[in-house]
This record gives structure tokens, C-alpha cells and sequence, in this order.
């Protein structure tokens, strides 16, 4: 296993066979081997793991803007002018996804600090690779968007998970993993969406089903014993009963969860990555419930839908996390 290995030893390793692979998917597809990988493939090894070690986390707050499949030019022209009146604090990292089309839109007109995440991106759901990269993204896949493309047009980050794609669109826990580790791969922040329905919480089994989905993304990361992850990934409590229906969780059953979540990360991936991942909570968030939830301890920030629609109340959103810093005193990064 590469977790027994040196982290750059694993990381050459790991681009041999990768170039290997490559070498076989080009034999399949008659494709000759891209200029651009086979450049990415002799030069990447320890270039990568000096960008991965760079990476380390600021444990900041973090707000994302999921803006669905929502939105005209007219009305996106608009909520970007919003954004960008509003007055943001300087300790909050906030990320607004918008539909893939308006991608573009949000990128050439959002100041700073405001990052851009796409909703999705793809990864060959059947694929086994041992090196946990899944590099055949792009190729045959009609109307999917693959990771590379993310990375080449400087997207630094993307949505997985999200409750309505495991529901509506039949997403596995593996292959949400997949997706995570391929989008790692290719220097992408991931949002990663955990939740359990109504029927689950009811019948006690939502640590399961969540372990379950963040096992399931464990199982793809390579360098778990380094923090990368940690840095990289945040993961996104968002109970389903919670998303869109105006029942936002009590406070309470937030921090017991994101407790859990966090202890489960001491105990499977390491202190560090525990103690360095965000986690956010999604559900019916809004301009006058967050401070309550951001008040919590283990609350590092939000996923908002509905209300992030709206410029000044998703601005007052992002700006909970001074309440945040007061209550748990912690000291402002
Ligand atoms: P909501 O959606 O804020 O509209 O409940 C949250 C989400 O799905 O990320």
C-alpha cells in the first residue's frame, strides 16, 4: 500500500503507472498519448507533492454559494453585481458554483475574494486504478465535463456529492470517492456533500450512512497520512430532510453530527487532517438562522442553495463567520 511508502517514492511510483495506464487507454482508443500529458506525466511526480504540501490548510471559515440549476443571463448579471457591492468580511473564504454556462460570467466579473466551483465533474465510474487517479476523464462521455477541464480553465474548485446528484442522478459512494481522488489529482479544492434522508435519521442510522460516504472517500485518498486532504477537501453536512424545505437542523443536532464527523477523522485519517478539515452545514440556511448555527464549535462554515440567490442576504451569510470567531474565541485566521 502506498501509506507505508515515502510520500514521493509512492508519488513516482504512482506516475508510472499511471503513464502505463495511459500508454494502455491510448492502445485501447487508438488515441496517441496527449503532448500535454506526456508532459504533465514526466515532469508531475514530486512537482505534485510539492503543490500538495503547499496546500496546507488555513482552517478558515468557508461559505459556498450553490447556485443549482438556476439562474437566466439576465438574472446571474445581476446576483454577480450584488456579490459584488456587498461588503465581505476578510475572514471568510467564500466560493459561489454556478451553473457550468455561467461559469465563465462569474470568473471575468467577481472580485476578490470570491472564488468560482463548478457543480460536478466526471470520472469513468467503472474504472479501477490502483493509483487512484482515474485519468481518462476526457474522451467518449457526451455531456459531461471532465476535471481537466476545470483545471485548464483555472476553476480551483467543484461541488461533489451534492445530495441531488447521488439522488437524481444514481451516485454511489464509490463513485463519489473517485470523483474526489480524480479531482485531487488534478489540483481542484472539492466540496464533498455528505446527509442522511428523513427515513434514516428516524431510524438512527445517520452516522452510518455517513461514515459510509466519507469511508468511501478515505478509501480513494492515498496520502492520508499527510494533510493535503485536509486542506483540500471540505466536507459539507447537508441532511436531505434539510435541503430546500425550509427545516433548517437545530443547532444541536449540527454540532453533534460535525462532532462525530470530525472524531471519525482522528480515528480513520489522522489528527491533522481532522483537526485541518472544514466542515460545513447545508439545509435551509438563510440571512436570519446562520448565526445561530455559526455559533457552534465545529461549524467551520456553510453550503447554501436557495438563499445564495440572493446577493445581500448570501452576503450576510458569509459574514456570520465573525460570530463564529467571537463565540468559540478563536483566534481570527
Ligand atoms: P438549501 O440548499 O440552502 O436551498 O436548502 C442547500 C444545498 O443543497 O446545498
Amino acid at each position: 500500500m502506498m501509506t507505508v511508502m515515502g510520500f514521493d517514492v509512492a508519488l513516482m511510483l504512482a506516475g508510472a503507472l499511471e503513464a502505463s495506464r495511459e500508454g494502455a487507454i491510448a492502445r485501447r482508443t487508438g488515441a496517441s498519448m496527449r503532448p500535454s500529458h506526456r508532459r504533465a506525466i514526466a515532469s508531475t511526480p514530486c512537482a505534485r507533492a510539492r503543490d500538495v504540501r503547499a496546500r496546507v490548510g488555513s482552517g478558515k471559515f468557508i461559505v459556498g454559494g450553490n447556485w443549482k440549476c438556476n439562474g437566466s443571463r439576465a438574472s446571474v448579471r445581476e446576483l454577480l453585481r450584488e456579490l459584488n457591492e456587498g461588503a465581505l468580511g476578510d475572514n471568510v473564504e467564500v466560493v459561489v458554483a454556478p451553473p457550468f454556462l455561467f461559469i465563465d460570467d462569474a470568473m471575468a466579473t467577481l472580485r476578490k475574494p470570491y472564488q468560482v466551483a463548478a457543480q460536478n465533474c466526471w470520472v469513468e465510474p467503472g474504472l479501477v486504478d490502483p493509483t487512484h487517479h482515474y485519468d481518462s476523464d476526457t474522451g467518449a462521455f457526451t455531456g459531461e465535463v471532465s476535471a481537466e477541464m476545470l483545471e485548464d480553465l483555472g476553476i480551483p474548485w467543484v461541488i461533489l456529492g451534492h445530495s441531488e446528484r447521488r439522488n437524481l442522478f444514481k451516485e454511489s459512494n464509490e463513485f463519489v470517492g473517485k470523483k474526489v481522488a480524480h479531482a485531487r489529482y488534478h489540483g481542484l479544492n472539492v466540496i464533498v456533500c455528505v446527509g442522511e434522508t428523513l427515513e434514516e435519521r428516524e431510524s438512527g442510522k445517520t452516522m452510518d450512512v455517513i461514515f459510509a460516504q466519507l469511508q468511501a472517500v478515505a478509501d480513494e485518498i492515498d496520502d492520508k497520512e499527510h494533510s493535503s486532504w485536509g486542506s483540500q477537501v471540505v466536507i459539507a453536512y447537508e441532511p436531505i430532510w434539510a435541503i430546500g424545505t425550509g427545516k433548517v437542523a437545530t443547532p444541536d443536532q449540527v454540532q453533534e453530527v460535525h462532532a462525530k464527523i470530525r472524531k471519525w477523522l482522528a480515528d480513520n485519517v489522522s489528527e491533522e487532517v481532522a483537526r485541518e478539515t472544514r466542515i460545513q452545514y447545508g439545509g435551509s440556511v438563510n440571512a436570519q438562522n446562520c448565526a445561530d448555527i455559526a455559533r457552534l464549535s465545529d461549524i467551520d462554515g456553510f453550503l447554501v442553495g436557495g438563499a445564495s440567490l440572493k446577493g445581500e442576504d448570501f452576503v450576510k451569510i458569509c459574514n456570520a463567520s465573525s460570530v463564529h470567531y467571537k463565540a468559540v474565541g478563536r483566534a481570527r485566521k
